[in-house]
């Protein structure tokens, strides 16, 4: 049997369970939803009142995505899924300034949206991938839809030589958006 496990993750807001949503019928996969599995109680959290997040453990989130793994394609959708064991780890990454319209969309609060920009600009998510040594790909969503995301995405998993061309460390938002690191780019906070 054939066990394959995808971790689907990024900066919030990213747009990774749109894109999710899209592969699950694509690759008929198995989705394993790391907010699911909180809100079930499946993974145990801390809830940050100043930050307003959810603060859980890697090994939690190991070992609850293990017990949801089932034959065949299983995707990891969510911003600390890299920290699951899976195959290969990939990386949605977005431009910030298109990022917080997304985020806006979202309707998040102007401290969540800078927060998550300087991560998105300081390559968090990514660092973060790095140390857990996966196979690791890095997509730039800025200018394509979900769904033209999505079919990338199934398109570079089937081959191995276009995964060389989606490496991680190749995007660098430092150059254009550093001055939103000290000057919050959202109002409000
Ligand atoms: N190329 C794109 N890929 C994905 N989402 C996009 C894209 N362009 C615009 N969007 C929009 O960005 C928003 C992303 O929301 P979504 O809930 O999918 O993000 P997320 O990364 O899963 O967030 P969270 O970390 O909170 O779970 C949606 O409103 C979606 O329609
Ligand atoms: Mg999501």
């Amino acid at each position: 049997m054939i066990m394959k496990v995808i971790a689907i993750t990024g900066t919030p807001g990213v747009g990774k369970t749109s894109v999710v949503k899209i592969l699950k019928k694509e690759m008929n996969a198995n989705i394993i939803s790391l907010t699911s599995l909180v809100k079930e109680k499946k993974i145990k959290s801390d809830w940050d009142k100043v930050r307003m997040i959810n603060i859980v453990d890697a090994k939690d989130i190991r070992t609850a995505v293990r017990k949801e793994i089932k034959n065949g394609i299983n995707i990891v959708d969510g911003h600390l899924s890299h920290l699951a064991k899976a195959n290969i780890v990939v990386i949605l990454r977005c431009r910030p300034d298109v990022l917080i319209k997304r985020m806006k969309k979202k309707k998040w609060k102007a401290e969540k949206i800078n927060e998550n920009i300087q991560a998105e600009i300081l390559d968090v998510i990514s660092i973060e991938s790095l140390q857990q040594k996966r196979k690791i790909i890095e997509i730039d969503t800025t200018k394509s839809s979900a769904k033209k995301t999505a079919l990338l995405i199934k398109r570079v998993l089937n081959s191995s030589a276009l995964q060389r061309k989606y490496p991680v460390g190749k995007i660098d938002w430092t150059r254009k958006f550093s001055h939103y690191l000290i000057n919050y780019p959202v109002k409000g906070c």
